[in-house]
């Protein structure tokens, strides 16, 4: 019997460090969180993508009384900038959480793991990696591709 061991590379980083786009992405992530609509869970979640296009699209939880038909910050967005912008590769998508004291989480927030299956399509679609900044206020994760975050991934055309 074989063994393998599978590594994800993973940044940590202060605000500060980032470079002025992954800033502007992680402050757009963080203004999303304000227009969630999140009456059940009271955690707010805001996510941007920068597409190769130049445009930042957001999204944020929008949630329903019949629980399972609310939707993720990570998917609004997604799905919302393939359906405007068929054409652009995401490039960067950053995410962002308020908790139920609606602070911003000192941790980093991490993609679900359907959010991540349905990022990883887009990523794929495209052929182009996208990185993935969990900003938490205290420190910032910076993966360097969707497919990082979801070792042994369903993908039927990959
Ligand atoms: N949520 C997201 O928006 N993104 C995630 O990756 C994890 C969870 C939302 C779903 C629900 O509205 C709330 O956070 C609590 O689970």
């Amino acid at each position: 019997m074989k063994r393998a061991d599978i590594t994800v590379p993973l940044q940590i980083a202060e605000y500060a460090e980032l470079s002025a786009e992954d800033r502007a992405l992680v402050d757009a992530a963080r203004q999303a969180t304000y227009r969630s609509y999140a009456p059940y869970s009271r955690f707010s979640v805001g996510a941007a993508i920068l597409l190769s296009n130049g445009e930042t699209v957001t999204g944020s939880n929008q949630e329903n009384a019949a629980y399972p038909s609310g939707t993720c910050a990570e998917r609004t967005a997604a799905y919302y900038a393939h359906s405007t912008y068929p054409d652009a590769a995401f490039k960067t998508i950053a995410i962002a959480a308020r908790d139920t004291s609606g602070a911003f989480t000192r941790t980093p927030t991490a993609p679900c793991g359907a959010c991540r299956q349905a990022l990883l399509e887009y990523e794929t679609l495209a052929a182009t990696d996208v990185r993935v900044i969990l900003a938490g206020d205290n420190e910032i994760f910076i993966l360097p591709s969707v497919r990082s975050t979801l070792p042994l991934a369903f993908c039927e055309f990959a």
